[in-house]
């Protein structure tokens, strides 16, 4: 068998040092410009979500977790608009001026960061340019957000340079989450729902966060934290990056969101999240005439359900009873696998591994088409899992998967 690879985080002060080395070598001093170092470091997790998939952008609920493993930026404002951003995962730095940025004309990952101080502009902000490096552990393609933890760690610099005064409470962090979840969107190109950003500006350590999307909440209503210690329980939360290779991602996302919409319309409703459990087998009934192949039925069922479980899911960690969660992640894979129809290969398998080596549940998390799957395992037999997870994917030929435990961490904020 393989040796399991276990994919690590970074201390704050490792992330630290690796961003103001590299900013040192990207923008250090040069004969015609003096040394300066970057005006400090912030940093961004990546996410895991519990449950509640492809709910966001239904007005449904979700329950995400920040990772340990962030994304480090170091950043230097400018007097200009010039933004220069360079990447230790990239090999040419990214540069643009900040007035040609605008939707749909925006090339490479540089789309993330110039898109949120685009936002952050349009929402009436004074923005300057700005030069600045990325590091980062977070799993890149993995489900976990790699792109949100990206936005957050630029959206929280910038706040706190420019002096917006957003990032000091929840408040203000939700309309710093509207500022990424618009670059993303608008500038990006990527039509997500929102969930991966609130997760990244508003989680607490120890704590899941449960996401109600609808969208006439205010901040106070449509986020709770929820103290989420699975060791309390004898329990952890293993995260496991499938490696599968992420193909046609964005068309079927999009293609998925769109047949949501569709079924609201056709059923007369603003979101699927009026449609409720008992109100389910109507709704699939009045969509029969205009759903020949059972598509936008599949699609309605797996929405509708899944904000159920989020709320029983929720239910049970609050009363203490998180062992009990594990047949609503079976029934949210199974959902995801059989009726929003996003689960891959690689992503059954790993569920199907976790469960037969004796996990108390297991699901993909995030997007689907690969990407991530998690496990909640005893903790004696995390080990064990992980080797039968290993063998699974040895045995079947697929390339290796990338294994790590998620305790509930920090939101983005200043790291140095
Ligand atoms: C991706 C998107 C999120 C959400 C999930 C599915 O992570 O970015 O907005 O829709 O997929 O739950």
């Amino acid at each position: 068998m393989s040796t399991p690879e276990w994919l690590e985080s970074w201390s704050d002060d490792d992330g630290a040092r690796r961003v103001r080395e590299l900013f040192a070598r990207a923008f250090g001093p040069t004969a015609t410009e003096p040394a300066a170092g970057p005006d400090g470091v912030w940093s961004a997790p990546g996410r895991v979500n519990l449950i509640g998939e492809h709910t966001d952008y239904n007005a449904g609920l979700c329950l995400p977790i920040a990772l340990p493993h962030r994304t480090f930026v170091a950043l230097r404002l400018r007097d200009d608009d010039a933004v220069r951003v360079a990447s230790a995962q990239t090999d040419a730095p990214w540069e643009m001026r900040l007035a040609d940025v605008v939707p749909g004309q925006v090339e490479g990952w540089g789309a993330y960061v110039a898109g949120v101080a685009w936002a952050l502009a349009q929402a009436g902000h004074p923005v300057r340019g700005f030069d600045a490096v990325v590091d980062s552990c977070v799993p890149f393609g993995a489900s976990l957000s790699s792109s949100a933890a990206l936005e957050c760690a630029f959206a929280v610099a910038l706040d706190d340079l420019l002096g917006l005064g957003l990032g000091g409470d929840d408040a203000g962090r939700v309309q710093l989450a509207a500022a990424c979840i618009r670059a993303e969107n608008e500038i990006a190109g990527a039509a997500t729902g929102g969930l991966d950003q609130a997760a990244s500006l508003r989680s607490r350590p120890g704590h899941a966060l449960l996401l109600d999307c609808r969208p006439e909440l205010g901040p106070l209503e449509n986020a709770a934290p929820i103290p989420f210690d699975v060791a309390a329980a004898g329990l952890e939360l293993l995260v496991i990056d499938t490696r599968a290779p992420h193909q046609l991602v964005d068309g079927q996302y999009a293609a998925r969101r769109a047949s949501c919409e569709d079924a609201a319309r056709l059923l007369g409703l603003a979101n699927l999240r009026a449609v409720t459990p008992e109100g389910l087998d109507e709704a699939l009934a009045a969509l029969e005439p205009h759903d020949a192949d059972g598509v936008l039925r599949r699609r309605v069922r797996h929405v509708v359900t899944e904000t159920a479980r989020t709320a029983e899911f929720a239910d049970l960690v609050r009363a203490g009873r998180v062992a009990e969660v594990g047949p609503l992640m079976n029934a949210s894979h199974a959902s995801l696998r059989d009726d929003y129809e996003v689960t891959v290969t690689e992503t059954d398998l790993s569920v199907d591994s976790c469960l037969a080596a004796g996990a108390v549940g297991a699901r993909m998390t995030g997007g689907g088409f690969g990407g991530s799957t998690i496990a909640l395992v005893r903790a004696d037999e995390v080990d064990a899992v992980v080797a039968a997870v290993q063998a699974a994917f040895d045995a079947a030929g697929l390339r290796s998967p990338g294994f790590l435990v998620a305790p509930p961490s920090a939101a983005a904020g200043r790291t140095a």
